[in-house]
This record gives C-alpha cells, sequence and structure tokens, in this order.
C-alpha cells in the first residue's frame, strides 16, 4: 500500500519558512467545519494568527466542544447554520471545510475491484464531495461583491486523477476528484458574481489523525506531519491567496497539484 506514502515530501522540504508576523489582519466571521485532528490544529492557529477574526467551530458534536452544532450532511442543518450566521450580523470572512472520511464502522478504502460497492461509494461521496458544494450553496447568501472572502477546502492528493498511479481506494480518490471538480467550478461562478472571494483546495500531507491511523504503517515517521504542523502550513498558505488564484489545488508546500 503506497497510496499515502508515495504522495509525500518529507516534512524538512518545506522551502519557505512561515510568515507569522506579516499577516493581514482578518476580521469578521471565521467558520471551521469539523474539529477532527487537523480542524482542531487549524481552529488554534486561526486564532493565533487571526486573532480579530471572531472564530467558530462547528461539527456533529456540537457544545460544549464546538460552538455549532452542524451536519454537512443534512440539508436542515445547513440552513440551520447560515440562519445562525446571518444573525451574527458580521461579514463572513472565512469558510475552511476541514471535514472528510476515508474509513468507519462499516468503510473501508478498497483495494480491488471487487470491493467496491454502492453503499460505500455513496458514503464516501457524501462527505467529501457533495457536502462542500452544499456548504457554499447554503452560505453564498451571506456574501457581498465588496467584501473579501475565502473558503478553503481539503481535499488529497489521492484525489488526483493526473498523479494517480497506484490506483485502489477507488471510493476516497473518486469523491475527493468530485469535490475539486465542484469547487473549481464554483471558483468560476464566484469569480463573475463575487469578485473578491477566494475558493481554494487544499491537500495538507499526511497527518497524524485519526482518518491516517489505520494507514500510517506505510508511511516514513519522518513523512508524518503533526496536526499542528500540518495547520500551520494550511494556514499560511491559505493567507496568502487572493482572488486572482481562486480555484487553485494546492499542497502543504504550495505546489500545484494536478488535477
Ligand atoms: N490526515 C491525513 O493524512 C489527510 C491527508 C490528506 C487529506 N486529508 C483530508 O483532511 C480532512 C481532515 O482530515 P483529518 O485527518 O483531520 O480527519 P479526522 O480527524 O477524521 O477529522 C474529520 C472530521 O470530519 C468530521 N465530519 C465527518 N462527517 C461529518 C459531517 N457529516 N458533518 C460534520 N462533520 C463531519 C468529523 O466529525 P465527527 O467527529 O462528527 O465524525 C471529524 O471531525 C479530510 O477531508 C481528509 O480527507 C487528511
Amino acid at each position: 500500500m503506497t497510496e499515502i506514502s508515495n504522495t509525500l515530501p518529507g516534512p524538512s522540504t518545506l522551502s519557505q519558512p512561515l510568515s507569522q508576523g506579516t499577516d493581514p489582519c482578518w476580521t469578521g466571521l471565521g467558520v471551521v467545519l469539523g474539529s477532527g485532528g487537523i480542524g482542531t490544529a487549524v481552529a488554534a492557529t486561526l486564532r493565533h494568527r487571526c486573532p480579530n477574526l471572531t472564530l467558530l467551530v462547528c461539527g456533529r458534536q456540537g457544545p460544549p466542544r464546538q460552538d455549532l452544532y452542524v451536519d454537512l450532511e443534512d440539508d436542515q442543518s445547513l440552513e440551520s447554520l447560515a440562519t445562525d450566521l446571518r444573525e451574527r450580523n458580521l461579514p463572513l470572512r472565512l469558510l475552511f471545510n476541514c471535514t472528510g472520511r476515508l474509513h468507519g464502522p462499516d468503510l473501508m478504502p478498497e483495494k480491488r475491484l471487487q470491493q467496491v460497492n454502492r453503499r460505500q461509494l455513496l458514503e464516501q461521496f457524501s462527505i467529501n464531495a457533495i457536502a462542500p458544494v452544499l456548504l457554499a450553496r447554503s452560505l453564498e447568501p451571506l456574501l457581498k461583491r465588496d467584501q473579501p472572502f475565502h473558503y478553503a477546502s481539503l481535499s488529497a492528493r489521492v484525489g488526483s486523477i493526473g498523479d494517480n498511479r497506484s490506483g485502489g481506494w477507488y471510493g476516497y480518490r473518486a469523491a475527493k476528484a468530485a469535490q475539486n471538480q465542484l469547487l473549481r467550478c464554483l471558483s468560476i461562478e464566484w469569480a463573475r458574481r463575487w469578485p473578491l472571494a477566494t475558493v481554494t483546495l487544499f491537500h495538507p500531507g499526511t497527518t497524524d489523525t485519526a482518518l491516517s491511523r489505520p494507514f500510517q504503517s506505510f508511511v516514513r515517521p519522518d513523512a508524518l506531519f503533526s496536526p499542528e504542523r500540518a495547520a500551520e502550513q494550511l494556514v499560511d498558505l491559505l493567507l496568502q491567496q487572493t482572488p486572482e488564484q481562486s480555484g487553485q489545488f494546492l499542497a502543504w508546500d504550495g505546489q500545484a497539484v494536478p488535477w
């Protein structure tokens, strides 16, 4: 199994110093979806790097662990999120989707065709592809033409079709590829309608979280990021993105990933 390990240059190849100290001063409302390994660290990093942002962490655990309950696979829950955010009367500055799923109680990535089945494909697509675009649809009414806004979403390099050399993981790969296409479409539409919006897809690098844990024996220890390091790298890139760059699929080191 090389799906994770072959995609990863080691952390030592990080080419540029992190640019703390020169961060743009973002204000308004920032929303992080998901407080798994990377989401929790992204929220902590954003609190540190963008202290003027009012940051909310949302997910299926809800209060008291999270600020708001949101199930991204439930349309009603997405509408409630939009209502709640609107009532806060703050400009929406950032949405960072850190949710996703690779395995679960009845879900394991497929090693061969005979393991591919309808239920698993739908489960992979539900959170990894459909949720990110429906989240954007629900929150679009909060955007304003003269207001900067970033929508970042975590994809995965294994969702790259051009970079797929080892096969396997049919559902997860295809769902991430579908997310990439859906958000690329979104970036093109938003460039016309919301010229200050920036949409970015990120590959965080293989990171030590519950999602990657069953597969970490295939990863060199020096190629596995801590969630804190992954978050620093992602936020560092996020803060550099401008509307002219909208619609990119970037790896943790700032390199464009082939679609
Ligand atoms: N870790 C890696 O090596 C790696 C590599 C490449 C890409 N990624 C991507 O990075 C993202 C974050 O991964 P992670 O490593 O932080 O995984 P994680 O620790 O498993 O976190 C995933 C989060 O998604 C949330 N989630 C799942 N379904 C949801 C739903 N319907 N509504 C709301 N939240 C939901 C989970 O919440 P619950 O607690 O409610 O389940 C959990 O907080 C994923 O998109 C993953 O594909 C990770």
